[in-house]
């Protein structure tokens, strides 16, 4: 029977050290996030790092015969590894760039040489796994070598790729010394998918410039093979974040937290600790907003959820202080003995605590500078069974090519941001109610098991035309 092996950088379940034993958690983030519901369908696989460094062979047996047991294979990286290839060159080279912060983009010959042997290493691993029928399925900005890779050992496989963050125009992605074997890197997938339309562009725009390879319809042809391009909007698993919110741990967390709150109303933003996501624009216009509507203070409360993330490249250490320092000064400002202005939290939350914070926000803001699709405002959206709530979503998210009716903002704009807030505030309940049914209706029609099933049968189409051209 064929199956389907997943490969990203990361599992969907981490490993912790604490003290001497090692505990199995949840990992972050919308690929993970996204994804976690559908890879144990139909024996499939997900091979990906297990997010720890293992101290010995016994240790590293433990670890794989866990993972093993939830239909995941892990492939280890050691300290060096992960210095060079995680926080170097992917995270502090392709993240910036591919996210428009040049500015904060280094080019290290040793962290491509350590992405280019990682790369290598997960294709042994997937080598390994599959079988000649199986269908390799890879994942994201860490692996985009991988693809090619995978190719050249096996010619007839059938591969498809998915970019979870945006592709950026041509005139950034050239700025890199190895652009040329990034783009040629993922070619050698049989079908690339991309969120939007405009990831998509930028991408055939680039494989235009640096190989010289023109599109036609979706349609590249590269040498003997067609590879095909195509747009897939992520989606949540609609039902798991529905029902999160309607359970009755949910309900109870919700009402613990209103006794404390009392009738406050509640502004919420979750995020992971990153730089794309605006997280301090976004409380530069809290903060306007209690300076330009005085009439809010002692009514409205911001919930901050920021999710530890990457903290060890400086960028990020910069961002939490940043965070930390202008929390600090705005609550140590505006706060009285009954009004915390922000309640800030640094770490991550249970499904259910998560949930319950979505039921109690009358205002979801996700405001990122760029980011590829951003899951949260759909997982907003999908806790919403009242219909009563307001989005706010800035236009640089790929959710914003779906979420119409959300109030769109752009994030650089704190003047539009601050009257976006003021706006959600006082927005009557029936125009809620019709842009919330809105977006909750196409949210739960895309789902995140409807988007798989497009990619899968758009790879199996893709596969179909090729062995066709192979016999002709
Ligand atoms: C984004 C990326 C994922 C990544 C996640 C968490 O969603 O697209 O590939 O896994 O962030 O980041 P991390 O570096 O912790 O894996």
């Amino acid at each position: 029977m064929s199956r389907t092996i997943i490969v990203s950088n990361r599992l969907p379940t981490k490993v912790l050290r604490t003290d001497d034993s090692l505990t199995f958690q949840a990992s972050e983030g919308g690929l993970a996030t996204g994804l976690g519901s559908i890879y144990q369908q139909a024996g499939n696989v997900w091979v990906g790092w297990p997010g720890l460094f293992v101290e010995d062979a016994t240790e590293e047996g433990y670890v794989r015969e866990q993972l093993r047991q939830d239909s995941m294979e892990p492939v280890f990286l050691t300290e060096d590894e992960i210095r060079d290839y995680y926080e170097g060159f992917s995270n502090s080279t392709l993240w910036p760039t591919f996210h428009y912060f040049p500015q904060y983009a280094t080019y290290e010959p040793a962290h491509w040489a350590a992405y280019v042997a990682v790369n290598e290493k997960f294709c042994q691993a997937v080598l390994a796994m599959a079988g000649p029928d199986d269908t390799i399925w890879v994942h994201d900005y860490q692996l985009l070598l991988l693809p090619a890779m995978l190719r050249a050992a096996r010619p007839r496989a059938t591969i498809g790729f998915f970019l979870h963050i945006p592709f950026p125009s041509y005139e950034l992605i050239r700025v890199l010394p190895w652009a040329r074997e990034l783009v040629a890197g993922v070619l050698g997938a049989d079908l690339i998918g991309f969120h939007t339309f405009g990831f998509m562009r930028h991408f055939l725009s680039s494989v235009s410039h640096l190989l010289g390879f023109t599109a036609h319809n979706g349609r590249l042809e590269v040498g003997q093979r067609t590879v095909l391009v195509d747009t897939f909007p992520m989606g949540i698993d609609y039902d798991r974040y529905a029902g999160a919110a309607a359970s009755e741990s949910a309900r109870q967390h919700e009402a613990s937290y209103r006794q404390v709150l009392g009738d406050m109303r509640v502004i919420l933003s979750i995020d992971r600790l990153d730089y794309s996501k605006g997280i301090a624009e976004r409380l530069r216009a809290f903060e306007q907003l209690l300076v330009r509507h005085p009439e809010w203070r002692g009514q409205v409360s911001l919930i901050m959820v920021v999710v530890p993330s990457r903290d060890q490249v400086a960028q990020y250490a910069a961002l939490k202080e940043e965070i930390d320092e202008l929390v600090g000064r705005i609550n140590a400002a505006y706060r009285t003995m009954r009004w915390t202005p922000i309640h800030y939290f640094y770490r991550s939350f249970p499904l259910d605590e998560l949930a319950s914070l979505y039921r109690l926000a009358e205002v979801g803001l996700v405001t990122p500078m760029r980011d590829g699709m951003n899951l949260v405002a759909k997982e907003f959206v999908a806790t919403k069974a009242n219909d009563h709530g307001v989005l706010i979503l800035s236009e640089r998210a790929g959710a914003a090519r779906e979420l119409s009716d959300a109030l769109i903002i752009n994030p650089t704009d704190l003047d539009q941001l601050t009257a976006a807030l003021h706006e959600a505030l006082v927005m009557p309940a029936d125009e809620q109610a019709r842009r919330m049914r809105a977006m909750r209706r196409l949210v739960r029609q895309y789902d995140v098991f409807a988007w798989t099933n497009l990619f899968m049968s758009r790879l199996a189409y893709a596969k179909q035309q090729q062995l066709s051209l192979d016999t002709d």
